[in-house]
């Protein structure tokens, strides 16, 4: 049996990039093969992988133009996407062409600045929650599962703000999703279900009068712009369950990396602790106080960097391209890493170093845009990223400015059978009330710190 990959070297029109001759197997850890063969073959290489021709592309320039400049040339498309459709229907990660577009008009709304502050009370209250029950086992010293702690607070948020005061009845049935993080066919079959509570509140919502100001309220009043239409009958069951896949993982696993780091690095939770303590504070803080959060905003971007939670976006070239010097043909599938652009040492001193510091302004001139790519970029970039970072950001600051999280969590490892980078394993951690911080913690050192490792 020929276990070589049939692969091409020279096209009428331009070079191909080079790449491993072994094609990717079932068996193999994708995330590893992919890894190996950067290493191998550098920022641009040609791999057989489901049996097609892929382009693994980690490099800013290439992603410029995969996503920002020639966009309308490359699908999505892949084998994650098909999953997704399988399992969500054609909503707005799966969708292409005038589908997507049209859909992505009419639900951008929803995710504009103004609509995501109206989300920021709700937000708060799910983050006091969980701060009162850490605290309360910091008293009790017992360890929390900071995993599943974290991915249940996400998991509520994204479906407050999706189905408002619909919650209560839809909460139950959705559990699931912060349960079990293996995304096989079990999981699958016990999604479907979901599809079904849906549509039920969306046919109740039809009949109702006066629209809701949360998420699926405001899709259903939506009108496409080109027609006047509302969405298709089945339309916004699909979007709500895209929107709630799409929110829920990707930021509780940003959650969870973002405590693994701080508990391996207390020097950063102090310094952390110092910024809240010399900078205004009111119950809530106000959106307009969070960009003078600079060193939590830096954590916030160093935790995205190391563990972006979509490690991959994948692409279908429709007609002829080039990325460079090399030719792209139509049909070749291109995947993008974060992982790599991001631990790509030709973009990042000490790659795999924990070091929010080098996010201070004066450490980031002439670094490429694109080298932070966590949310995509161009007209598909991430739609939920103004509510992630919100998110995000309130959850970091309501709870590490009471508790510090300790824990003797050895290196971890990741798993990316499903669609996020998530841990190998739950981390479990021991809250610890945080005695007052010591103001002149938050002066960051003159030199930037020596990194600290993951
Ligand atoms: C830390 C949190 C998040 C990260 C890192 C993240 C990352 C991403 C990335 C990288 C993409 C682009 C994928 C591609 O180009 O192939 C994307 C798209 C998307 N994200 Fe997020 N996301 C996050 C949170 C959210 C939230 C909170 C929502 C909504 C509640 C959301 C909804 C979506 C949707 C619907 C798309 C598809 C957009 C389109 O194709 O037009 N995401 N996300």
């Amino acid at each position: 049996m020929n276990n070589l990959a049939s692969k091409p070297t020279i096209a009428a029109g331009g070079r191909l990039p080079p790449g491993p001759d072994r094609p990717y197997r079932a068996e193999d850890d994708l995330f590893a093969w992919i890894n190996d063969n950067f290493r191998r073959y550098g920022d641009i290489y040609w791999a057989s992988i489901f049996g097609g021709d892929v382009y693994v592309v980690s490099a800013p320039n290439y992603a410029e133009r995969i996503l920002r400049s020639n966009w309308q040339n490359y699908a999505r498309a892949g084998q994650v996407v098909k999953r997704i459709a399988l399992l969500l229907g054609n909503g707005l990660i799966a969708s292409n062409g005038q589908l997507w577009k049209s859909q992505r008009q009419m639900i951008q709304p929803a995710f504009a600045k103004v609509a995501v502050a109206s989300f920021q009370e709700m937000i708060a209250a799910a983050n006091a929650e969980l701060r009162d029950s850490w605290l309360a086992a910091a008293r009790r010293q017992q360890r929390v599962n900071v995993t599943r702690d974290v991915s249940a607070m996400v998991l509520q948020v994204t479906l407050r703000a999706i189905f408002g005061r619909d919650y209560p009845s839809v909460a139950p049935h959705f559990a699931i999703l912060a349960e079990d993080t293996a995304r096989d066919i079990g999981f699958a079959s016990a999604f479907r279900p979901l599809g079904k509570i849906v549509h039920e509140i969306v046919a109740r919502r039809r009949s109702d009068s006066g629209a809701a100001g949360d998420i699926l309220g405001r899709l259903l009043a939506a009108r496409d712009r080109a027609h006047g239409q509302p969405m298709a009958a089945a339309q916004p069951v699909r979007e709500v369950l895209t929107l709630v896949v799409a929110g829920h993982e990707t930021t509780a696993s940003l959650l969870n990396w973002m405590w693994y780091l701080l508990s391996r690095h207390p020097e950063v939770q102090r310094r952390l602790c110092a910024e809240f303590a010399r900078l205004p504070w009111d119950e809530i803080p106000s959106l307009a106080m969070l960009a003078n959060y600079t060193y939590t905003q830096q954590v916030i971007a160093e935790t995205l960097r190391l563990y972006p939670p979509l490690w991959l976006m994948t692409r279908k070239a429709i007609k002829d391209d080039y990325l460079g010097e090399f030719l792209v043909p139509a049909g070749t599938e291109i995947y993008i890493s974060p992982y790599l652009i991001q631990r790509s040492p030709a973009l990042w001193d000490e790659p795999d170093e924990f070091n929010p510091d080098r996010f201070r302004p004066q450490n980031s001139a002439g670094r490429p845009e694109l080298a932070m790519c966590p949310f995509g970029a161009g007209p598909r970039n991430c739609i939920g990223e103004a509510f992630a970072r919100l998110e995000i950001q309130y959850h970091l600051m309501m709870i590490a400015r009471e508790l510090r999280l300790v824990s003797g969590e050895p290196e971890a490892g990741v798993s990316t059978t499903g669609m996020n980078l998530l841990s190998q394993h739950e981390f479990f951690m021991q809250p610890q009330l945080r005695a007052a911080p010591m103001a002149q913690a938050a002066q960051p050192a003159q030199k930037p710190n020596r990194p600290a490792s993951v």
